[in-house]
């Protein structure tokens, strides 16, 4: 039996991993092998009387998991609430920590033939002063997976109305999104470049859109893209973000070779629980 701590270190890289190369079954595998689904949903939406500073931080991490691999029961709960909270934004129903949870939810159902919930998540940005609320609101819109959707979004990300430091937020889309969002930076990189010139936030483009790619034939086209466009203000950054190309790569490839452990996930993730 693992320790409580245990589990959630492996949690959390399974969760670093699945950001990194986008592979929704290798975060429930993180889950289930660190524990098990039922353990963590215990935890439940509501805080429980005496519960731990660590379950409370985890909370939101964790519905925000299962709303990703579209656990039904907690998309159900997420759009409830969000009704509610759309009614009356100081409801008790959705505390701060538990609307990325639930702005993540309402993104995983919008697509380009129904966009009603991607409208009302950005009225929600419009209408907030808080500009940690607004910040929330670009990241998890970015996890919508619908890539027209995505397009939109990102050409948004540029509009008046985003603060050019809140941008970043917004860039690092699911993994359907991943090569719309490539696209989109080369279309717009003149447009980019004159923007932000030769500061900061212009290396945080190529990071966040680059380094989710998980294949070699990936980092050869960003590379071949930048070598006409090589500037010392960009240099550093791109040769990080190929890098972790490249470090992606070699565990997809890994992965794939492990065939029995990718079939007892699916196996696992296909159960009702
Ligand atoms: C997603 O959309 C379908 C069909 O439009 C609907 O039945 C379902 O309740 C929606 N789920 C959420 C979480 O909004
Ligand atoms: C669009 O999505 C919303 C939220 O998921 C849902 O309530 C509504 O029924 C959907 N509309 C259509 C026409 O499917
Ligand atoms: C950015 O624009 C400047 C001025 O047009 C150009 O000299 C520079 O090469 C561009 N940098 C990149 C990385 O595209």
């Amino acid at each position: 039996m693992l320790r409580e701590s245990e589990r959630r270190q492996i949690y959390g890289s399974g969760m670093d991993l699945c950001v990194a190369i986008g592979c929704d079954w290798l975060l429930l595998f993180a889950v289930v092998g660190g524990g098990s689904v039922c353990c963590w949903m215990t935890l439940g939406w509501d805080p429980k009387q005496g519960e731990g500073h660590l379950d409370a931080m985890l909370r939101g991490e964790v519905l925000t998991a299962l709303v990703s691999f579209g656990h039904e029961t907690t998309l159900n709960e997420a759009n409830r609430r969000f009704h509610i909270f759309l009614e009356d934004r100081n409801t008790p129903v959705l505390p701060p920590d538990l609307r990325k949870t639930v702005y993540v939810a309402i993104m995983q159902n919008v697509s380009k033939s129904n966009r009603s919930g991607y409208d009302s998540v950005l009225r929600v940005y419009r209408e907030t002063d808080l500009s940690q609320e607004k910040t929330r609101i670009l990241g998890s819109i970015a996890s919508c997976r619908d890539p027209e959707i995505i397009h939109e979004f990102l050409n948004f990300l540029l509009s008046s109305e985003v603060r050019s430091q809140d941008v970043v937020f917004g860039l690092s889309v699911s993994r359907d999104g991943r090569e719309t969002a490539w696209n989109w930076l080369k279309e717009n990189w003149d447009h980019i470049n004159r923007t932000y010139g030769s500061g900061f936030l212009i290396t945080r483009f190529i990071s966040s859109i680059v380094s989710q790619f998980s294949s070699y034939e990936k980092a050869e086209e960003v590379e071949q893209y930048f070598a006409s466009r090589m500037e010392s203000y960009i240099a550093r950054t791109l040769k990080q973000s190929i890098e972790r190309v490249h470090i992606n790569a070699k565990w997809v490839q890994s992965i794939q070779k492990e065939k029995h452990l990718a079939d007892a996930v699916k196996e696992l993730a296909y159960r009702k629980y």
